[in-house]
């Protein structure tokens, strides 16, 4: 989509955070919403991207993790990366993972991601005076609890997991990604040149989000920490490969859990987002 002087590319705008990204840009006083376009294409027809991305200017670049083939998610945004830069993008906005920093290559996300920024760091430093690289290492999506905590809440009262009740992470709602995203893309290129923005909301222990659960729902919710072997079986069960298996089991155990940044208010303009308020949003799902 274009400004009067920018060209913006979101690759995955229809995913949650991409789609953010475009309605917040939609928003935008000088955002001339007829030049919105869409572009069709997979992460493998790039042809299509190829040709799309001529004339743009920036370029907000998210992976999906392929976990049949680990190296795929750094792959591609080698290939959508250079390409950018060819074409002209003077500025990518790359989503990462907190993994990287408090984790590195130790676990299967932690490994795409960081394999990921180092491709693009290094396509970026080839030419340093022309391509700007800004990358957002957010925390635990708070959306990730449509998915693992739905049912167990729901039927059972219960958030479950395998770390202690005291175990924490650091969680994010996915408006705050989409809006930082938006402030990057928008504000001068040279102002966020080789900024690395970590993301978190809040620092919650296991107890206290159930807590939180308790309060927006209205019943009591607890915490059951399981056995690891149970949790992992349970994951094998429902089809997930044992790389991410293992990873996420291992996250509530060991005590790296990502990092709280309130900081990040400067760029958006407004507090984070808690879980509270991201639950009494997605209450009816839990219901
Ligand atoms: N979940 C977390 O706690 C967490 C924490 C830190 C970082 N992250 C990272 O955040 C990123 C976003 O994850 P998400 O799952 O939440 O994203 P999402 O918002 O669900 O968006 C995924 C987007 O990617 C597109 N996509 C998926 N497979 C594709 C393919 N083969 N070719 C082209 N487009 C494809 C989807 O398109 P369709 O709508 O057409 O499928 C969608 O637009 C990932 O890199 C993840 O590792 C996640």
């Amino acid at each position: 989509m274009s400004t009067s002087k920018e060209h913006i590319f979101v690759v995955g705008a229809s995913g949650d955070i991409g789609s953010g990204i475009v309605r917040g840009l939609v928003k935008k006083d000088e955002i001339l919403t007829g030049c919105l376009t869409i572009v069709v294409g997979t992460y493998s027809s790039v042809e299509v991207y190829e040709k799309a991305i001529e004339g743009h200017t920036r370029l907000f670049l998210l992976a999906v993790g392929n976990l049949k083939r680990p190296t795929e998610m750094s792959e591609i945004k080698e290939t959508f990366g250079k390409i950018a830069y060819e074409k002209g993008v003077r500025q990518i906005v790359d989503l990462s993972s907190w993994t990287v920093r408090s984790l590195g290559r130790q676990g299967i996300i932690g490994y795409m991601h960081t394999t990921s920024e180092e491709k693009l760091w290094k396509l970026a430093d080839e030419r340093p005076d022309e391509r700007s690289l800004v990358v957002l290492r957010p925390g635990v999506f708070m959306s990730n609890q449509l998915m693992s905590d739905v049912n167990s809440v729901k039927h059972l009262n219960k958030l479950v997991s395998c770390g202690p009740p005291s175990s924490t992470f650091a969680w994010i709602d996915t408006k705050d990604i989409s809006d930082c995203s938006v402030v990057v893309l928008t504000e001068p290129v040279e102002k966020h040149d080789r900024c690395v923005y970590e993301m978190g909301g809040e620092f919650l222990t296991q107890e206290q989000r159930a807590a939180i659960f308790s309060k927006v729902l209205g019943r009591s919710i607890t915490y059951e920490q399981q056995p690891v072997e149970t949790l992992y079986k349970m994951f094998i069960g429902f089809g997930m490969p044992h790389s991410l298996a293992y990873d996420i089991v291992s996250f509530p155990i060991e005590p790296v859990s990502g990092h709280v940044t309130p900081q990040l208010s400067i760029l958006i303009n407004r507090p984070l987002r808690t879980l509270e308020e991201w639950l009494r949003e997605n209450v009816k799902e839990f219901q």
